[in-house]
C-alpha cells in the first residue's frame, strides 16, 4: 500500500487526547487518518499523522464535503464534550454537541455511503447501579448513568444501534474505563484545560507545580475507602480502536465493548504510584466526595478479547505513570505545561 491507496479513516475529535493517539495507531497500521476537529479543546500540534479538516460535527455539509474530498471509508467518532462535572451544569450543551453531533454524523454517513463507525463511549453509561464495590462490569450490566455526560454517551449508542439496524451501517461502541498515560514518544499526551483528572493533578502536585491533591472521599465501601477505577494506557486504548475498525461484522451489526484491564486501582494507589516514580511523596489531603463519583468502575474485559482479539499490553500503573511523567516533562503543545503554569 502506498500514498493515497491507504484506506482513509475520518477521526472526529482527532486533535484531542485519545483521538490523537488513535490517529497515530492508524497511521502505523497503514491507514490514512484524516482528523475532523473544530479545535475547541484539541490541539493542532497533536495532528501529526494525517490531514486536519477544521469543522464542527453538527455541520453535516462540512462532514459530507470531508468524506468526498478525502475518499473516507470509515469513521472513528471522538468529537464531544467529556467533563462529567460540567455536564451537570450545562446538560444542554452536552445534548447538543454529543447527541445532536452524533445524529448529524450518522446522517452524513448514510447520505455519503460511509458504512463503518467506531464510537467513543464510556464506562459512564453504567453508573454504580446495584453493583457491589468489587464486582467487575460486563457489557450487559444495568445502564444507570450518574451524569448527563454518561446519559449522552448512552443515547449516542442507542442512536447508532438503531441506525445500524435500519440502514445496514456497522458500528462498534467502545466503553472506555479511565484513559491515562501518554504515547512513549512524548509527542502527544493529555493536555486538558482546565485539568480535572486524577493522574495529571497528582503529577502536578508531586512535581510541586500544582496545588496539593485533594482525595475526594475516603469513606467509600472499597478496600482503602477511596474510589476504585480501571486505568487503561491510552496507547492500549488506541490499539482497541484499530481492532474495532477491523473486526469482521455483518452489515447492520452493532456491538458495545468494554475497554479496560479488569483490575481496579484506588485513588490512594495512584497517588502512591506517582510518589514512587518521583521518589518523593505527593502532597495531598482528604476532602469531601465529588458529586456523581461511583465508588467503583472496573471492567470485565472478556468481550474485548473474544470479539476484538484485544488485550492491554502496557497498562500497569507503573507503565502508565512512567509515560505520563515523560509527557509532563515535554512542552505539551505549549499549553498548561510546567513553565506556563509558573509564568
Ligand atoms: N479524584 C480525586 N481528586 C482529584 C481528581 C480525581 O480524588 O483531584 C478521584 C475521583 O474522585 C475518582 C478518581 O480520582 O474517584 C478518578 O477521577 P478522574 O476525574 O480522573 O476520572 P473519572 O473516573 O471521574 O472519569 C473518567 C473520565 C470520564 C469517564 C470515566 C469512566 O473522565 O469521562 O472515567 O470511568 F466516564
Amino acid at each position: 500500500m502506498t500514498g493515497t491507496d491507504k484506506p482513509a479513516v475520518l477521526v472526529t475529535g482527532g486533535a484531542g487526547y485519545i483521538g490523537a493517539h488513535t490517529a497515530k495507531a492508524l497511521g502505523e497500521r497503514g491507514y490514512r487518518p484524516v482528523v475532523f476537529d473544530n479545535l475547541s479543546s484539541g490541539y493542532e500540534a497533536a495532528v501529526r499523522w494525517g490531514d486536519l479538516v477544521r469543522g464542527d460535527i453538527r455541520d453535516g455539509e462540512a462532514l459530507k464535503a470531508a468524506f468526498a474530498a478525502h475518499d473516507i471509508q470509515a469513521v472513528i467518532h471522538f468529537a464531544g464534550l467529556i467533563e462529567v462535572g460540567r455536564s451537570t451544569q450545562r446538560p444542554d450543551l452536552f445534548w447538543d454537541i454529543n447527541v445532536s453531533g452524533t445524529r448529524s454524523l450518522l446522517t452524513a454517513m448514510q447520505e455519503s455511503g460511509v458504512g463503518r463507525l467506531v464510537f467513543s463511549s464510556s464506562a459512564a453509561v453504567y453508573g454504580q447501579g446495584g453493583r457491589g464495590a468489587l464486582e467487575t462490569i460486563p457489557e450487559e450490566a444495568a445502564k444507570a448513568p450518574s451524569s448527563p455526560y454518561g446519559a449522552t454517551k448512552l443515547a449516542g449508542e442507542w442512536m447508532i444501534e438503531a441506525q445500524c439496524r435500519a440502514y445496514g451501517l456497522t458500528g462498534v461502541a467502545l466503553r472506555y474505563f479511565n484513559a491515562a498515560g501518554a504515547d512513549p514518544s512524548g509527542l502527544i499526551g493529555e493536555a486538558h484545560d482546565p485539568e480535572t483528572h486524577l493522574l495529571p493533578l497528582a503529577m502536578a502536585a508531586g512535581l510541586g507545580d500544582g496545588k496539593p491533591l485533594t482525595i475526594f472521599g475516603d469513606d467509600f465501601d472499597t478496600p482503602d475507602g477511596t474510589c476504585l477505577r480501571d486505568y487503561i494506557h491510552v496507547s492500549d486504548l488506541a490499539a482497541a480502536h484499530v481492532a474495532a475498525l477491523e473486526v469482521e461484522l455483518p452489515a447492520g451489526a452493532f456491538e458495545a465493548v468494554n475497554i479496560g484491564t479488569g483490575t481496579g486501582a484506588s485513588v490512594r494507589e495512584v497517588v502512591e504510584a506517582v510518589g514512587h516514580a518521583l521518589g518523593r511523596p505527593v502532597p495531598h489531603s482528604t476532602g469531601a466526595r465529588r458529586d456523581g463519583d461511583p465508588p467503583s468502575l472496573v471492567a470485565n474485559p472478556a468481550r474485548a478479547k473474544d470479539l476484538l482479539g484485544w488485550e492491554p499490553i502496557c497498562s500497569t500503573l507503573e507503565e502508565i505513570v512512567r509515560d505520563a511523567l515523560r509527557w509532563e516533562g515535554q512542552p505539551r503543545y505549549g499549553v498548561g505545561n510546567r513553565a506556563a503554569r509558573q509564568s
